[in-house]
């Protein structure tokens, strides 16, 4: 590979980051300056390759990779929903599954079953907002909170939650429950919208070897 321009790549920091490093090892990307722990450093470069890598907080991603800062964002589909920015979503990555799900004591089944007017605690209002307005059609008051977001009935602050459903646990040791399910959520690779039509071979290719991956076919050469 011998482009002049580089590939930048903006990842979602922690686990996610970490599983993405590792797929794209598998198909011959590596960064090296990244495994350095101790490294201060928020941007790494594999000179060789012309790519960049840097890690940001995941709803930052889409933002980066809508004004173009960086051409190629991983993270996870709760995020770029709620986020809604005019970037390509390419790619289900298939790690990092999960559920979206609104969910409460088993007391408020009974609420959203009634199209009652609820209070609804969420980390995600533009999710929650969409689901329960555009689909549900229920009037509902959105509460925004920034984590820890099942205290909501637990306190008496809102009657249900929308958030991430992984293994459960956290719901199942605070005495709550699935009571709705939203939609499945994995960690998406996105694009930006010009470096698509600027970049279409390179990207296509590193498409193509993530698939190929995927699929158990092996990597094939990269054409670039
Ligand atoms: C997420 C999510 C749930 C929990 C679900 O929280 O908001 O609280 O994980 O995972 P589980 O089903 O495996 O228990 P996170 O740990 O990201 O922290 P937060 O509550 O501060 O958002």
């Amino acid at each position: 590979m011998c482009e002049e321009r580089y590939l930048t790549f903006a990842l979602g920091k922690g686990r996610l980051a970490q599983q993405t490093l590792a797929l794209l090892e598998q198909i011959g990307i590596t960064c090296e300056e990244m495994k350095d722990k101790n490294s201060r450093k928020l941007i790494f470069v594999n000179e060789e390759m012309k790519m960049k890598f840097f890690l940001s907080k995941g709803c930052d991603v889409p933002t980066y990779v809508e004004y173009g800062a960086a051409d190629i964002g991983v993270v996870g589909k709760d995020t770029i929903l709620e986020e809604n920015r005019r970037v390509y979503e390419v790619l289900d990555l298939g790690f990092g599954k999960c559920r979206m799900c609104v969910c409460g004591p088993e007391s408020a089944r009974e609420l959203l079953l009634h199209h009652e007017r609820i209070r609804v605690a969420s980390k995600y209002p533009v999710i929650a907002r969409d689901y329960f307005y555009n689909k549900k059609h229920q009037t509902v008051d959105i509460i925004k909170l920034g984590g820890s977001v099942e205290l909501g009935p637990i306190v008496g602050l809102t009657d249900v939650i929308v958030d991430i459903v992984e293994t459960g646990s956290t719901l199942r040791e605070n005495g709550l429950k699935v009571l709705e399910e939203i939609c499945p959520l994995s960690a998406r690779m996105i694009v930006n919208q010009v470096s698509m039509q600027m970049q279409t071979q390179r990207i296509r290719d590193l498409i193509f070897q993530i698939k190929a991956l995927q699929s158990g076919e092996g990597v094939p050469p990269c054409e670039s």
